[in-house]
């Protein structure tokens, strides 16, 4: 009898497995991804783009705190896939992060692999990306993370939930414009569009489709879920006559506060909730690009609309002029207003002392190229370390303890310290190496990111995997020890914006076993070696250590 019954509930518990994402609340939710080759018109594009499930952007995965999401990915397309989950904290499952040669070998062409991990403790918008080349710029969606059943939202509920996603799009191919621009040793060719769920609106001679609709109803509230998935560029948001009200960012409870523009940077996700007070009409949504360093973007501005049922079709739609690209104090009276909610419910967990302080500068460099168009090759580094990618992941080095692939000796400070946003010194040659940082589990670690003006200052989106991070305080100018930590402020995230030739602190309690990747969100510095990574120890027993591979887990 025994044994009948737990056949039963072993037949259950397949069933629920395999059915689960048609059902409102379950416990695991499963998804299948295709990678896939898809064909577009979309802007002049006349060649394929590389896809999940045929969809741009990728399909949203839905769940709840405390679910656990197994990710099937099929990699149909000839180039190496991996998938991050951006900002899932991924407690001891670093085999599930996704960063390809960091924590798993990439999907080959013809491979499998699936992605299983719990959202523990998080709530909100996150998104998924593909990590490996420059594939991210098609090979993007949403992951919504609701409540627990029964915890309602710390704001009032809103009428209708929208996921936004803005992307930056080339006419050419992706892998084209970066392989081309490495062979010459110089910067990328900007984008020829930015993107608002896919749609750039109306831009240039090509297909001009109105873009895209939000459609609305009167007197009612919208949470926006916005998720910058752009390659390389910063962005403002802003809607013609409605206020955003910021509820999140980064799947964690901020103090609301009302703003006409959002920034947001490559890796950030906001959520924000507009009130449909106005009068029945169309007002335009801009999405247009920040930059204040001398650096080329695409200036052009996406278009969406907010329309009103019962508008008239030929009613004008409301404009709105979007900030100048260089408006720095727009930027900056955003990024200032972001508080966390640090409530009883939803504590500001922020360390107190500090094991490990580091400061590390972030920026560019010129290292010698033989083949290169000047005889030189722009490059990228953190600490003057321009990072060299593996051939093995740096977590199966970690776990099977496999020497030669990476050393411990990432600097805790630049070797050689100069005025970092002063003149600019005259040497800007890098070191190259595969160096990680080696943490004790639970250490608790203070990280200053000092921006630095070698070539050109400007802001970095530095993202750290497997952690949220307490923004703790940020300037201009060099970091100060004796008169900055006075300053300090709060606000916790995964991407935080380090403004153009300034600083910010950062902190976290390195309770997450595994290794874990940091980077800038811009890809093309990605691809210029301005990242690392951390190597966090394991604790005591199984609960504090990384859990064994799965087997299925990609070869290089
Ligand atoms: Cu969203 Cu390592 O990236």
């Amino acid at each position: 009898m025994a044994s009948t019954w737990l056949q039963v509930a072993a037949f259950m518990v397949v069933l629920v497995a395999w059915t689960c994402p048609t059902l409102v609340e379950c416990r695991i939710r499963n998804y299948k991804f295709n990678v896939v080759m898809t064909n577009t018109t979309r802007l002049c594009k006349s060649k394929p783009i590389v896809t999940v499930n045929g969809r741009f952007p990728g399909p949203t995965i839905i769940a709840r705190e405390d679910d656990t999401v197994t990710v099937k990915v099929v990699n149909h397309v000839k180039y190496n896939v991996s998938i991050h989950w951006h900002g899932v904290r991924q407690l001891r499952t670093g085999w599930a992060d996704g960063p390809a040669y960091i924590t798993q070998c990439p999907i080959q062409p013809g491979g499998t692999y699936v992605y299983k991990f719990t959202l523990t403790g998080q709530r909100g918008t996150l998104w998924w990306h593909a990590h490996v080349l420059w594939l991210r710029a098609t090979v993007h969606g949403a992951i919504v993370i609701l409540p627990k059943v029964g915890v309602p939202y710390p704001f009032p509920k809103p009428n209708k939930e929208v996921v936004v996603v803005l992307g930056e799009w080339w006419k050419s191919d992706t892998e084209a414009v970066i392989n081309q621009a490495q062979k010459l040793g110089q910067a990328p060719n900007v984008s020829d569009a930015h993107t608002i769920n896919g749609n750039p609106g109306p831009v240039g001679n090509c297909l001009a489709n109105g873009g895209y609709k939000l459609q609305v109803d009167q007197e009612k509230t919208y949470m926006l879920r916005i998720i910058n998935a752009a390659l390389n560029e910063e962005l403002f948001f802003k809607i013609a006559n409605h206020k955003l009200t910021v509820v999140e960012v980064d799947a964690v409870y901020v103090k609301p506060f009302t703003t006409d523009t959002i920034l947001i940077a490559p890796g950030q996700t906001t959520n924000a909730i507009i009130t449909t007070t106005q009068k029945a009409g169309k007002y335009l949504v801009a999405v247009s690009p920040f930059m204040d360093a001398p650096i080329a973007v695409n200036n052009l501005t996406a278009t969406a609309s907010v329309h009103y049922s019962g508008a008239l079709t030929s009613t004008a739609t409301k404009l709105v002029t979007p900030p100048p690209q260089n408006a720095t104090l727009v930027a900056n009276s955003f990024v200032n207003a972001l508080k966390s909610l640090n409530s009883v419910m939803y504590p500001a967990k922020v360390p107190l002392t500090i094991d490990h302080s580091l400061f590390f500068t972030i920026g560019l460099g010129v290292n010698p190229c033989k083949t290169c168009v000047n005889g030189s090759r722009v490059v990228a580094d953190i600490n003057n370390v321009t990072f060299v990618m593996p051939t093995t992941a740096l977590l199966q080095a970690h776990y099977f303890n496999i020497s030669g692939v990476f050393t411990d000796d990432f600097p805790s400070k630049p070797l050689m310290p100069y005025n970092y946003t002063g003149t600019q010194p005259k040497n800007f040659a890098t070191n190259k190496g595969t160096k990680v940082y080696r943490l004790p589990y639970n250490a608790t670690v203070q990280l200053v990111l000092q921006d630095t003006g070698m070539i050109a200052a400007e802001s970095h989106p530095v993202h750290l995997h497997g952690f949220n991070f307490f923004v703790v305080g940020r300037g201009l100018g060099n970091f100060n020890p004796n008169k900055d930590p006075k300053g300090y402020n709060l606000v916790e995230r995964n991407t935080v914006g380090v403004p153009t030739g300034g600083w910010t602190a950062i902190r976290f309690r390195a309770d997450n076993p595994g290794v874990w990747f940091m980077h800038c969100h811009l890809e093309v510095h990605t691809t210029w070696g301005l990242k690392m990574a951390f190597v966090v120890d394991n604790g005591q027993g199984p609960l504090e250590s990384v859990i064994p591979p799965p087997s299925d887990l990609p070869k290089c």
